[in-house]
């Protein structure tokens, strides 16, 4: 099917029943549904959204195109969940019904005032010629889950010196104010951030553009947040137009954060370091971050990229999020591990341990397409080790440590179908270890690799066949001993 722009911008309620209950069972049939993952019932997710803890459950919606792999008129959709990890799907939350949203009820926040669950969003507009005009809008979500629209948007105009790509707001609340940042794009075309004040949500004053070090970083800085962690400030974003640099920024888009001194409020100076990705691997976007009732940083983002084909769009759905993670501060870099919640999901275990000398080995049973793994090589000196999973006589997906280089490499260039291949098969690291922690969920069509317990992170898709299962561990040049466990799941 060619998608025009009259077909991505049709409405749900434009398509037939038919035509949903076809799309539906293509999606249902498709090979590559995961097993633990958020994932849309049809068409595409992107950004997560309005990630939030309200009266006892986890909110967390998503920006969702219902009628193909494609990016349309986006609505918002609605998922929670008591534990973080049984999510339940409740239903569309924002519909792009008004003026102010005709062209997609675009990404935002999720704050709690009076008792009430405050969405704040980007209407997306466009008119006759296409020219975009973006507003931002509030929607306020009652206890019984229903969710009204405000009758108008509370921030009509972008400022005088930026464009009309102006969007994602992210909202906070210090002492008796909240603020608001806004992913913004100069008038000369540059990415930065702009934050707003309010003490309703509803009246908003615009402060200014956030004074960074990164001056020209980009054309565009899309999904701002800002929070702070163990007294230092920290700004997460995504931004657009970054070139690539070695083993950095080789994704179509970035997402990455700058730390620093707490953001002044007043001066809007940020004192920071440099620019770090948040994750390493191939698709990962967009993420937003939320601080729950037991006072944890936690982050999701959108396991996925604009822009790149996957091999889900002929099964007419795209993309997941990513699992949640907790986030901490250690000199200067977040580290992500995944929350402890996830430990729910553990049914049976087994482990296996063993010494490796330039061979590659599997173990009876040690095998699946969706499981926990947490595998430690220790007592290395072996030139190259590491394992193959969701392998089989022509598919595996390497990870692989090179002592030589002192990197870390997740290969993909074997792991079945092909994704995004202009932008290469192999994203690497730097790092320098005595022992090195490999912490694996695997998924039917993902994975996500937490490294020595969260000092970086890989998250990639991979679509290998449904026999591609087994798990190896090797060695090159030399000997590594290693310990591994599986949680089947
Ligand atoms: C990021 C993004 C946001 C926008 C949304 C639209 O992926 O482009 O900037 O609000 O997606 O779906």
């Amino acid at each position: 099917m060619e998608w025009t722009k009259e077909s991505r911008y049709r409405r749900l309620e434009q398509a037939s029943k038919s035509e949903m209950h076809e799309l539906t069972s293509k999606v249902n049939a498709s090979q590559w549904r995961q097993t633990f993952h958020i994932q849309p019932t049809t068409g595409l997710l992107n950004d997560p959204n309005g990630f939030s803890f309200y009266h006892g459950e986890y909110h967390l919606f998503y920006q969702w195109f219902p009628l193909g792999p494609v990016h349309g008129l986006k609505y918002w959709y609605h998922t929670k969940s008591k534990d973080l990890v049984n999510w339940e799907n409740v239903g569309i939350a924002i519909e792009p019904r008004e003026y102010f949203e005709s062209h997609g009820s675009y990404s935002g926040s999720a704050i709690e005032y009076e008792g009430k669950l405050h969405l704040l969003y980007t209407g997306n507009t466009r008119d006759q010629n296409w020219n975009r005009k973006p507003y931002q809008c509030l929607a306020i979500m009652d206890e019984s889950l229903k969710i009204k629209k405000l009758d108008d948007p509370v921030i009509s105009k972008v400022p005088a010196g930026y464009t009309d790509h102006f969007r994602d707001p992210k909202v906070w609340k210090e002492e008796d104010n909240f603020y608001m940042i806004i992913g913004a794009q100069r008038s000369d075309e540059t990415g930065c951030v702009v934050l707003y004040k309010s003490d309703n949500l509803t009246e908003w004053e615009f402060e200014g553009e956030l004074k960074t070090g990164l001056e020209d970083f980009g054309y565009m800085w899309e999904c701002p947040d800002y929070f702070e962690l163990n007294g230092l400030g920290c700004l997460v974003f995504s931004p657009q137009g970054i070139s690539p640099q070695d083993d950095f920024f080789n994704n179509i888009y970035q997402s990455g954060y700058i730390v620093g001194e707490e953001l002044n409020l007043e001066t809007k100076e940020f004192e920071h370091g440099e620019f770090y990705e948040l994750d390493r691997g191939f698709d990962f976007y967009a993420p937003q971050t939320m601080l729950d009732g037991k006072g944890r940083r936690l982050l999701v983002g959108w396991m996925g990229l604009p822009e790149i084909d996957y091999p889900t769009d002929s099964d007419g759905w795209a993309h997941c999020l990513t699992l949640p993670r907790e986030l901490s501060l250690k000199d200067g870099k977040l580290i992500q591990q995944p929350v402890e919640e996830l430990q729910l999901l553990r049914k049976d275990e087994l482990r296996v341990n063993g010494t490796i000398e330039n061979q590659v080995i599997s173990f009876d049973d040690f095998s699946g397409d969706s499981y926990e793994l947490i595998c430690e090589f220790y007592a290395n000196d072996a030139e190259e080790f590491g394992i193959e999973f969701r392998a089989s006589d022509d598919e595996k997906t390497v990870l692989k440590y090179d002592s030589l280089k002192g990197k870390l490499m997740l290969d993909r260039s074997l792991s079945g179908e092909e994704v995004g291949k202009e932008y290469g098969a192999i994203r690497q690291c730097s790092m320098a270890v005595d022992k090195l922690k490999l912490h694996l969920f695997v998924d039917i069509s993902s994975v996500e690799i937490f490294v020595n317990d969260g000092q970086e992170v890989f998250t990639s898709r991979i679509f290998p066949k449904a026999n591609s299962r087994d798990i190896r561990f090797f060695s090159k040049h030399g000997t590594v001993k290693f310990q591994a466990t599986k949680f089947d799941f």
